[in-house]
């Protein structure tokens, strides 16, 4: 099975666990902007990996559909915050929350999403801890890119960690221990979740500068005009290059001027990916194994 073919089928487990979850938000205003968020869907890349980390311990994927919704949820409300944060008109190629309800509901939104997924979670107490961490860390991740850009490859791990990895390693923990993981299981789920969703956000980086808006369903160039910590930016920047230079660029021109930059983040997100499958190199050897390697792959490769 390819991994699209993959990412469809472990959506649609999520999907069933949403519909029932929508009866009661008042007033319609809110339930209409938390329908809206929850109709627009996107790659779901963290249900697969959810679900592939539940069946790498022995677990049926079935039985982590609740997880897996709980954490695309807790997904689905940090990207309506992001868009606030930065000023995004657009995501999965529709106009984004606050553009059509204003700020003020958006921000409700994601709490209200937030509160959805701890419901769904409480089914197993197990899973709030993990869902808690990550919260807690995309906040922290959030707040350090509007006070400072990366100085070095390091900090510029630490945030992508906070901001991305932390969600990614919550993912895997909730899988691992929904399907049942001993302890060195869990942690070894979580150390490949957190450094596949380090990579993930690297080439996020990436498509910002050689993206078009119609691709990747979301603008393009907002690193660079919001000022935001991108690997990419920050290796052009040590190297050099001016950030007044960058912003005199066309798309075809800033994806050249950074070429070597790109070719770095490129090989740093490849890395990531590597020391992900070092610590699932102890798992027993099983079909979720092999895919969930797959989906490091197209992780790093992918084009939206
Ligand atoms: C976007 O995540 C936010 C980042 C962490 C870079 P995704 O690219 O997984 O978003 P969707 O769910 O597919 O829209
Ligand atoms: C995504 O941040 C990380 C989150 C915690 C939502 P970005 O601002 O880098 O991601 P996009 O490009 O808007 O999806
Ligand atoms: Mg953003
Ligand atoms: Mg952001």
């Amino acid at each position: 099975m390819k991994i699209e073919q993959l990412l469809s089928q472990r959506a649609q487990l999520v999907d069933s666990e949403l519909p029932g979850l929508l009866v009661d938000i008042k007033p319609p205003e809110l339930a209409a902007a938390v329908n809206y968020a929850i109709a627009s869907k996107g790659k779901r890349i963290r249900p697969a990996l959810v679900t592939l980390a539940c069946e790498a311990v022995g677990g049926k994927a079935e039985d982590a559909c609740f997880a897996a919704a709980s954490i695309e949820l807790i997904h689905s409300s940090s990207l309506v915050l992001d868009d606030v944060i930065d000023k995004s008109e657009k995501r999965r190629g529709r106009s984004t929350i606050h553009a059509l309800w204003g700020n003020d509901m958006a921000l409700l939104t994601v709490q209200i999403l937030a509160a959805l997924s701890l419901k769904i979670a409480a089914r197993d107490p197990r899973l709030i801890h993990a869902i808690a961490d990550s919260l807690f860390y995309m906040g922290e991740g959030e707040a350090m890119e509007l006070v400072d850009f990366a100085k070095d490859t390091k900090g510029y791990l630490d945030l992508a960690f906070r901001k991305t990895g932390s969600l990614f390693s919550s993912a895997a923990e909730v899988g691992a221990v929904v399907g049942g993981g001993d302890e060195t299981q869990v942690k070894n789920l979580m150390e490949f979740g957190n450094h596949i969703g380090i990579a993930f956000q690297i080439r996020d980086d990436i498509l910002d500068c050689i993206s078009k808006e119609e691709d990747i369903g979301k603008p393009v160039k907002k690193d660079l005009f919001m000022g935001r910590p991108s690997i990419v930016l920050l290796d052009a920047i040590n190297s050099g290059i001016s950030i007044e230079r960058m912003m005199k660029c066309n798309n075809g021109e800033l994806m050249h001027l950074v070429s070597d930059s790109i070719g770095y983040a490129q090989d740093v997100a490849r890395k990531e990916f590597e020391l992900a499958k070092g610590q699932i190199e102890n798992l027993d050897e099983s079909p979720a194994k092999r895919k969930l390697k797959e989906l490091g792959e197209y992780i790093i490769n992918r084009s939206k």
